[in-house]
């Protein structure tokens, strides 16, 4: 069987938790492949909401197999505490959750490091999340990274003192004043590491290849959003790795003939959090009820996200480089009773109209085109059944889905699984 990809079009907390989990009852195998605890991924039923940094949103049904596949960074610290989370729920982890021997470990030192890199850089931060994943990604590209694999080798902690050193060395480079004490958060670590030496670690390519053989269905579930993509997003405001259809290739080990549906997911407007250019951002009015009425605070870090209007451009950019095949579009509910949306169809870029993604959009050179859609009033959350949505949020899809020329199979309209409407 072919592997489906599930993925974030925007620039983060599209939704993708729910998603996932709304739809691992179709799937054997769900497997997370790039990103770590940066990501913070909602999923909410029966009246409880859970939140994911690093384990497959797949892991509260019975049968689903979760795979942090090679592709991803783990903290053990935040592992620990995913997997303590997780006790009251009676969920029979060992056999459910496996882990690549081929992912980076995030030392508290990569932690220390992305804080000196952020405070040397003042204003230009990047807004990270703080979570060492600038830093473990590129010991990982510098060859210099430990990964899962090696806690069962027995010279890994030579290894680690090695590298923990020369961060340090690399932290007093920076010249900013960050407070540690390392002794304490070694003690953490390590205690976190045995932990996670209690679950199974796996090749997950071999695994993966040989689940595909036996005709088993795998959902591949991205982190962040594909304009914080290392090579397509927006350079340097992005994240570390290849968020994008090609990250889960190299993030799994599965050959790209052998990928099936790419599903993409966006809100109905735009968040972003974190600094960055981000052209349909709102500061009035409109933006604080977006903000408001989303709830929309980080998953991880708990700041308050920007808020604008869908960005169409920028969705149609992110539907190329992804191919995508199937849209889901999130968090309608949050846009009843609006009079009149807006939508970004094509910028202003230097005195010019275009209608792709330039190489930088930064607000000095680029401006949106909108085009005004009537709104409606009708509360959605309430809804089971596409027939039930009202005409003028029928026609913002049908809207979408001419321009993107992808249908939207999915509108979510509140966070709980059952608020799912099939299309
Ligand atoms: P992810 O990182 O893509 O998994 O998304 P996050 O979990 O960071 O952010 C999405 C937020 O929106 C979470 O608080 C979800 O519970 C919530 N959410 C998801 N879908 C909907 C929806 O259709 N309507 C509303 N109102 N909230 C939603
Ligand atoms: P999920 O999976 C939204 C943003 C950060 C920052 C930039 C770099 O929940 O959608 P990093 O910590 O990776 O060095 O931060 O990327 N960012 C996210 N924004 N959702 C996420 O993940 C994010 N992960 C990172 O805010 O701007
Ligand atoms: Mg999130």
């Amino acid at each position: 069987m072919a592997v489906d990809l599930l993925l974030g079009l925007q620039w983060g907390d599209e939704g993708k938790g729910k998603i996932v989990d709304v739809l691992t009852k179709n799937y054997d195998i769900i497997a997370r492949f790039q990103g770590g605890p940066n990501a913070g991924h909602t999923l909410e039923f029966d009246g409880i909401k859970h939140v994911l940094h690093t384990i497959p949103s797949g892991i509260f049904h019975p049968n689903a197999v979760n795979i942090v596949g090679n592709g991803v960074v783990i903290d053990p610290v935040i592992f620990k505490k995913e997997l303590d989370n997780l006790v009251k729920f009676d969920i029979d982890i060992l056999p459910k959750l496996l882990i690549s021997r081929k992912a980076h470990l995030i030392l508290p030192t990569h932690r220390l490091l992305d804080a000196a890199s952020e405070a040397s850089k003042g204003k230009a931060k990047i807004g990270s999340t703080l979570k060492g994943i600038g830093p473990t990604y590129m010991d990982k590209t510098g060859r210099n990274g430990i990964r899962v694999g090696d806690l069962e080798m027995d010279d890994w902690k030579e290894k680690y003192r090695h590298l923990a050193d020369k961060h340090e060395a690399m932290i007093k480079f920076y010249d900013v004043d960050v407070q540690y004490d390392l002794n304490e958060l070694e003690v953490d670590f390590f205690k976190a590491v045995e932990e996670l030496k209690k679950l199974t670690f796996i090749d997950s390519e071999e695994y993966i290849y040989q689940a595909q053989a036996s005709g088993k269905t795998i959902l591949a579930e991205g982190a962040q959003g594909s304009l914080l993509d290392i090579d397509f997003g927006t350079y340097p405001f992005v994240t570390s790795s290849n968020t994008t259809a090609a990250g889960a290739c190299t993030g799994l080990g599965v050959a790209p003939n052998r990928i099936g549906e790419v599903l993409g997911i966006f809100k109905a407007y735009t968040t972003r959090v974190g600094s960055g250019p981000f052209p349909t951002e709102l500061f009035d009015e409109d933006g604080k009820t977006m903000a408001r009425v989303g709830n929309e605070f980080g998953a991880t870090t708990g700041r308050a996200r920007r808020c604008g209007w869908l960005d169409l451009v920028a969705l149609k950019y992110a539907v190329q480089v992804n191919g995508v095949t199937q849209l889901m579009m999130m968090k309608a509910d949050v846009l009843s009773g609006f009079k009149t949306l807006k939508v970004c169809t094509a910028y202003n870029y230097k005195g010019k109209t275009i209608h792709h993604l330039p190489y930088n959009i930064e607000e000095q050179n680029v401006s949106p085109v909108y085009t005004e859609l009537k709104g409606w009033d009708k509360d959605l959350t309430g809804l089971s059944a596409a027939d039930e949505l009202p005409e003028a949020l029928n026609d913002y899809i049908t809207f979408l889905e001419e321009n993107l020329e992808v249908p939207v199979k999915i509108v979510s309209v509140g966070p709980d699984r059952t608020q799912t409407i099939y299309r």
